[in-house]
């Protein structure tokens, strides 16, 4: 079962910054789940919510800042004294980081609130400049921005849902992929074996229990988000990179 650091390691680090990425890089997982948004001058930064209120000392919408006012922002403080020095992170810096690893990146697009016209084709620009292009997963919980990426066929994608559904894998196909990436509690309904059994790529997110982890490696789940990358490499066994 494959091991994604969920926001990079979250759980020992402030989230979505290059602290949690560069901790991340020395683990022998499989890759980091990353949230992408987009700036009023059109630049990719990452960062989970909308607002920068949450994870940052600043206020406001990330759709209204430029690229130079996120960057005065501290996105570390909030977690601990010890990070005050992190930035939100550009996608840049982040594939900086995983240059000369072999880490796989899942970005996700948080186009489900705001639409962030553009920044599909930004994120594979980017991904494809970058060579990154075989290394990227994108999903989102927006699946119109998950089926163009399918049409286009240059890069994997995944739908993310929060529901449940009677049958999980048709909705997927229609979309364009066999790639579903599900919530814990909804990875413990039917659809979940359902999908496995009709050939669908599934991952849960978010675990942090070991014990919830090891069931989900048991159904055959093919991969988990978790904010405590470690603590499932320490207690899994043989996770997949
Ligand atoms: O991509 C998995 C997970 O990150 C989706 O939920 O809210 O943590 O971005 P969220
Ligand atoms: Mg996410």
């Amino acid at each position: 079962m494959r091991i994604y650091a969920h926001r990079g390691c979250s759980g020992t680090h402030p989230e979505n910054t290059l602290a949690a990425f560069k901790a991340a890089a020395e683990l022998p997982i499989t890759g980091v789940e990353i949230d992408v948004h987009l700036t009023i001058d059109g630049e990719i930064v990452v960062i989970h919510d909308e607002k920068v209120n949450r994870t940052t000392d600043g206020k406001g919408y990330i759709k209204d800042m430029t690229l130079s006012e996120v960057k005065k922002l501290d996105a570390g403080s909030w977690f601990s004294e010890e990070w005050a020095a992190e930035k939100i992170p550009t996608l840049d810096e982040v594939f900086d980081i995983f240059q000369d690893t072999n880490h796989r990146l899942n970005i996700e697009l948080k186009t489900d609130v705001f639409p962030y016209v553009g920044l599909v084709d930004k994120v594979l620009e980017k991904a494809k400049k970058r060579g990154f292009s075989d290394r990227i997963l994108i999903s989102s919980f927006n699946h119109e921005d998950v089926q163009t990426v399918c049409h286009k066929k240059t890069v994997e994608s995944a739908i993310l849902t929060l529901d449940v559904y009677v049958d999980v894998y048709d909705y997927a196909r229609v979309v364009g992929t066999n790639r579903i990436h599900l919530s814990l509690p909804a990875s413990f309904r039917r659809m979940a074996t359902d999908a496995l059994y009709k050939g669908a790529i599934v991952y849960v997110y978010t675990v942090n229990k070991l014990e919830y982890a090891q069931q989900l490696q048991q159904i055959g789940i093919h991969g988990i988000f978790t904010d405590f990358p470690e603590k499932m490499l320490a207690g899994l066994e043989s996770p997949v990179n």
